[in-house]
């Protein structure tokens, strides 16, 4: 039995990678193609709205072309059968932790497959394409959808939350982020404040390498199952 209590796992794009979708940073990778100011800023949507629904429309569409992969699977099965808490706080705005069973997860970041109306700010689930023209299902009100992502510039969800389950952790998982964007990249500092132990799981050393205490280096779908048995195994 493992002989932690309170497990707190942070994953980036890289826990998605080999499910065939991009990450950001990598060569090749989201922000290597678009212009983050253009598509992921409140200026970039009211600028050219039209832009950044096809961005997010794109993506979405993506979501029906994969599935969860050993990775996420593995994260699952440790929430099934790990005797303590886990929560999975997540800066990916797709669905594959869900896919793969998932329950107790937090979508700091938001989700591809929410929406919500910047008049009456009701949101709702959606898994078609958004357009400029679209009427919002609550207030009726046309031109006001968006997609339910924090951009650069807000808040991310739930910090509360968060801030309270760092602070309890003893143990602290980070996954396929680089560790460029905060708040979750000063995760691990607070969860090591706390008194956690911090393991990073990443295809390479991340910019945050040297604030955790232990390091494994290889892709998500090798390495994370590996750990959650040792894990599961005490
Ligand atoms: P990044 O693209 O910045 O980092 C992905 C990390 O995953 C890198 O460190 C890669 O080395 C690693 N990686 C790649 N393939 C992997 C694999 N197969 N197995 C394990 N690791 C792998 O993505 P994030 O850190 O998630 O925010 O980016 C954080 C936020 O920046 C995103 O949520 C997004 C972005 O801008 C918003 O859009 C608000």
């Amino acid at each position: 039995m493992s002989r932690y209590q309170r497990i707190v796992i942070l994953t980036g794009a890289g826990l998605s990678a080999e499910s065939g979708l991009a990450t950001f940073r990598d060569k090749g990778g989201v922000w290597a193609r678009y212009d983050y100011r253009e598509v992921a800023t409140p200026e970039g949507f009211a600028r050219n709205p039209s832009l950044v629904h096809e961005f997010y429309n794109m993506r979405r569409r993506d979501l029906k072309t994969v599935a969860p992969n050993a990775a996420h699977m593995a994260l699952a099965r440790l929430e099934q059968e790990h005797r303590g808490e886990v929560l999975i706080v997540t800066q990916n705005v797709d669905n594959l932790h869900e896919a793969a069973g998932s329950t107790s997860l937090i979508h700091m970041h938001g989700e591809l497959l929410k929406v919500y109306c910047t008049h009456c700010r009701k949101g709702c689930s959606w898994t078609d394409d958004l357009t400029t023209e679209l009427a919002c299902p609550s207030c009726g009100k046309s031109g006001g959808m968006r997609p339910d992502i924090v951009w650069f510039g807000e808040m991310p969800y739930h910090m509360d939350v968060i801030g309270e389950a760092l602070e309890q952790a003893d143990l602290f998982i980070s996954i396929g982020t680089s560790g460029n964007v905060y708040p979750a990249a000063g995760f691990v500092a607070e969860a090591r404040a706390s008194g956690a132990h911090t393991v990073e799981l990443n295809l390479e050393p991340s910019e945050g390498r040297s604030f955790f205490h232990e390091a494994i280096h290889g892709p998500a779908t090798r390495i994370v199952p590996g750990f959650v048995d040792s894990l599961l195994a005490g």
